[in-house]
């Protein structure tokens, strides 16, 4: 995509961190931004922060794991702007813990915001931006986690890795076609942003759900150092500029990581090439 200045972006998860300084990033290239975000509160001051720089902006609570808001979304969208260019499915959430001991709420949550807010994202905005045949983008959020398999995080990883594959499957979806539309996938390192403390968004009761006394040992040192490496992380404008530059220059993967993690990733590959039992990694990503 060429032309930003009076075309739309989606963003989901535009309240807080990547999403919002995308948004910020996207509005700075004259773009009209739709932001979704379950957090009223945050998603107010986010609107009231980009209209203050001078940007046309609606902000539209969602959750991005009913596929009904997801939906919402697209059509408040519509109606105060007319079309949608740019969709960022960037909502997301973490938990930590052993494989066998996360909740069946944890795992339902996490999917259904990191997974499922995806999936709703694609069934929804891609049919419009087919139907407008206009150029377009489409930019997934996954994670280093989604090309690595860091132990502590099975649920985020299943998540993460589902959707760099849905990501390709969608580029070469669209190859087919000759579509004027894009896709990328973004999969960021550390970055320092609110990830850690995404239970604030949790809607359902964590206190009737407790982890065991094992996880919990083994889930505080993990999201210690979960904690530290997204506190020393990159800043969010770091990846927005990554973001805005793959968009216009139409670049599939978009990575904004520390080297230690590039290297846990060619590890990996190296290991499936070679067929090596997997070596247990101790650089985590987010
Ligand atoms: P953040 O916590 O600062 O922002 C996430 C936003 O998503 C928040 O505004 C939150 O209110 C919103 N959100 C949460 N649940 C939602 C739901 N059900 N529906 C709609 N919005 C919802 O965190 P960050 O880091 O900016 O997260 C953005 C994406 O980046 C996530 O997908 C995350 O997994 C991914 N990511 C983050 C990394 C990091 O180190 N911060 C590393 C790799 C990936």
């Amino acid at each position: 995509m060429k032309q930003f200045r009076e075309r739309v972006a989606v963003v989901t998860g535009g309240a807080s961190g990547i999403g919002f300084a995308t948004a910020e990033r996207l509005a700075a290239e004259g773009m009209k931004l739709v932001l979704g975000d379950i957090e009223p509160g945050a998603l107010d001051a986010a609107v009231k922060k980009l209209e203050a720089g001078g940007a046309q902006v609606l902000g539209v609570r969602t959750d991005v794991s009913l596929s009904a808001d997801v939906e919402r979304l697209a059509q408040r969208a519509l109606e105060r702007f007319g079309g949608v260019h740019v969709v960022f499915n960037n909502a997301g959430v973490a938990v930590t813990g052993e494989a066998w001991e996360n909740s069946l709420a944890d795992w339902e949550w996490v999917l259904g915001v990191n997974l499922w807010g995806v999936i709703h994202g694609i069934r929804t905005f891609v049919p419009i931006l087919l139907r407008q045949n206009e150029p377009g983008h489409v930019v997934n959020t996954a994670s280093m986690a989604g090309l690595t398999s860091n132990p502590g995080m099975a649920v985020y990883n299943v998540t993460k890795h589902a959707v760099v594959t849905l990501t390709e499957t969608l580029h070469g979806d669209l190859a087919l076609r000759g579509s004027p539309v894009k896709a990328s996938v973004l999969c960021p390192g550390f970055i320092n942003t609110r990830i850690m403390d995404s239970a604030r968004n949790r809607q359902s009761d964590a206190a009737h759900d407790p982890p065991t006394p094992e996880a919990s040992a083994l889930g505080a040192s993990i999201e210690l150092a979960l904690r530290e490496g997204v506190k020393q992380g990159f800043a969010p404008s770091v990846v927005a500029q990554r973001v805005f530059e793959a968009i216009r220059d139409e670049r599939f993967y978009i990575f904004a990581a520390q080297p230690e993690i590039f290297a846990a990733v060619e590890q990996r590959l190296d290991e499936v090439r070679a067929q090596k039992n997997p070596v247990t990694p101790t650089v985590l990503t987010e």
